[in-house]
């Protein structure tokens, strides 16, 4: 996903702006670029690839100027070439952008029919010519870019230079996030908090529609109807987190090793330790009354979705309708207006989860949100907002974030099922002590397999094909697997139900193929041996994760085990997540992959 900074001040930016682009290097980029206006000049200095090649262009050729805009690119229209990187400059504009112009084409034909020459293969480049062409034609600044917002369509973040006014950056927002930060004599943009936490924490977001004119005294805000609104200036806590890696080699490795502080922090959020109970979570969804429960998300997201249904259905008998947010929306689902839908989603941005959101709210269901950004569209858009804690997760490949989801839907399914009265008082209390037991458990696994996976992982490095197998909760925690090690090592790796083996994976079975077994000692145990027992027969290398009870009861010759201590079954996801996050960090580290920025990949897809 693209990131949008910017500075008016009176002290020098193009070097805070790139800073401030490092801040948003976690979201995925190609390409950079730097525009200031110096000396009553546009000017701009961009590059292909990292931010370093950027740095090098500025030293080689500084940039002046007290007013800047910047930009990282995820390329969605264009090769990520350095003629294709953003600012987009033409006749004393210059913009940059997040999102997509969906009626660039058409816009394209217009503008060039009237004499526009593109120099680009960017939907972006649109906006700078219209936007000259209005000023052209003698508008104002202001009245140019309300006009060129009531032509375009599509999803945008926006940040503009005019050359004639040096003191001056106007900004818009339709979808991906805005947030404007108050200084002392400077004003600053930027896609997130973290981008500004170094120059404020006052911050402002923009909201859907809005675009601001902003000096460095301050912003002035409009709706897409040109009226003037005001939006809440808010504390941001990002800064409170300290956004470096420590003595982390990467911020993956880091996150892992936050998971038992920040688990503790989302159930604090949910759970009375003292009664061992789950406190009253949200008076917007009454889950007692629910017919139903829809749930929706995309990628490791979904995936802890699907272990909250077998949770939310065996501990609530709540029957859960679930789909990955790009497919949800299409299928028509009868809905019952009655129903709730909750919508998981790290960066609450994600633009196929966002319209799953506003397909239900269409339909009158009552809406929640466990997010982990609480300024977000999702958060914002959600009767009731549900916050994991787990605080800013950098790292492209979400960890931390996927154990906080699973905690805060373990809370809630719980929760629901009290409620409900499927769960006795005491059956509660001994579910609550189970997860209270949790950051403790995770400290002891993060401190024991280390080790092992180490191993494994430089084994696991020189493979092409890897196979995940589980059964129940432990299934979708198979796919996770999967989806960890192919985004960030590259290793082409698949999920799947154990019991699903003999319908057509078994055919892949052989010494090349190894084979990770997620089995917990519950009640899916010996069904699974069988499994691996045909695994094995075929010659397939098994590497077992279990725990102690399953490593004694198992006779089998594996590759490896992994031996993780007994836990409750209602635990056993979020516990036996961290061998499969830490095999996937180690084995992306013996390929030198960029683990915290895999390839392709952006850390919150706000383009559907
Ligand atoms: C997870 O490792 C991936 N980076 C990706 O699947 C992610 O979970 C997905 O894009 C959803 O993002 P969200 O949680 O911010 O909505």
């Amino acid at each position: 996903m693209c990131g949008i900074v910017g500075i008016v001040g009176s002290q020098p930016v193009s070097e805070r702006l790139v800073d401030a682009l490092k801040r948003l290097e976690y979201r995925g980029y190609d390409s950079a670029g730097v525009a200031t206006i110096d000396g009553g000049r546009l000017k701009r200095r961009r590059a292909e690839g990292k931010l370093i090649n950027l740095e090098t262009r500025l030293k080689e050729e500084p940039l002046a100027g007290s007013i800047g805009i910047a930009h990282t690119r995820w390329a969605t229209h264009g090769a990520p070439t350095e003629r294709n990187a953003h600012p987009h400059f033409t006749d004393g504009v210059a913009v940059v952008h997040n999102g997509i112009i969906e009626n660039f084409a058409e816009l394209k034909d217009e503008l060039t029919a009237s004499g526009a020459e593109f120099r680009t293969d960017t939907d972006t480049e649109v906006v700078a010519h219209l936007l000259a062409k209005y000023h052209r034609d003698g508008m104002g600044r202001r009245e140019a870019m309300h006009a060129m917002l009531k032509r375009v369509t599509g999803a945008y973040a926006l940040a503009v230079l005019f050359e004639d006014d040096p003191s001056t950056i106007m900004a818009a927002r339709n979808g991906p996030p805005l947030a404007i930060g108050h200084g002392d004599g400077e004003m600053f943009l930027g896609s997130d908090a973290i981008a500004l936490a170094p120059f404020t924490n006052e911050i402002t977001y923009l909201i859907d529609g809005d675009w601001a004119v902003i000096g460095k005294a301050g912003a002035h805000i409009f709706d897409i109807d040109g009226n003037v609104v005001t939006r809440p200036r808010q504390i941001s806590m990002v800064a409170a987190y300290m956004v470096d890696k420590g003595n982390h080699r990467h911020f993956m490795e880091k996150e892992i090793y936050e998971q038992p502080e920040v688990i503790s922090h989302a159930l604090g959020h949910y759970i009375n330790f003292i009664e061992n109970r789950v406190t009253a979570v949200s008076d917007a969804i009454d889950f007692a009354k629910v017919p139903s429960l829809a749930l929706s998300a995309c990628g490791t997201a979904y995936l802890a979705g699907l272990i909250g249904k077998y949770w939310f259905e065996r501990y609530a008998r709540l029957p859960v309708e679930i789909d990955v947010a790009s497919e949800f929306r299409y299928r028509e689902i009868p809905l019952s207006p009655q129903s709730a839908a909750l919508f998981i989603s790290q960066s609450g941005e994600t633009a196929d989860t966002l319209a799953s959101l506003r397909y239900c709210k269409e339909h009158g269901l009552k809406i929640g949100a466990v997010v982990n950004t609480r300024e977000s569209t999702i958060a914002r858009e959600s009767d009731a907002v549900f916050p994991i804690l787990a605080g800013p997760e950098i790292g492209v490949a979400s960890t931390k974030a996927f154990t906080c989801q699973l905690a805060v839907l373990a809370a809630l399914a719980v929760g629901a099922g009290r409620a409900r009265g499927t769960v006795s008082e005491q059956e509660e209390q001994a579910l609550v002590r189970s997860l209270a037991e949790m950051p403790r458990i995770m400290g002891q696994v993060l401190n024991s397999v280390q080790p092992k996976i180490e191993l494994l992982s430089r084994e696991l490095s020189k493979c092409r094909d890897v196979l995940y197998l589980g059964r129940g909760t432990s299934f979708p925690l198979a796919m996770e697997g999967a989806l960890k090690l192919k985004e960030i090592s590259y290793i082409h790796a698949e999920g799947y139900a154990a019991g699903e083996l003999k319908h057509g994976p078994i055919a892949l079975i052989d010494e090349n193929m190894p084979v990770i077994v997620i089995a917990p000692h519950d009640r899916f145990f010996d069904k699974t041996v069988s499994n691996m027992q045909e695994v094995a027969a075929r010659g397939g290398r098994i590497i077992l994760i279990t725990d102690e009870t399953g490593a004694a009861a198992s006779k089998l010759d594996t590759m490896h085990t992994i031996v993780l201590p007994n836990v409750d079954e209602i635990i056993a996801p979020m516990i036996f997540a961290l061998p499969i996050q830490l095999l996937a960090y180690h084995t992306a580290v013996f390929m030198g992959t960029d683990v915290d920025q895999p390839r392709n990949l952006a850390k919150s897809v706000t383009v559907e």
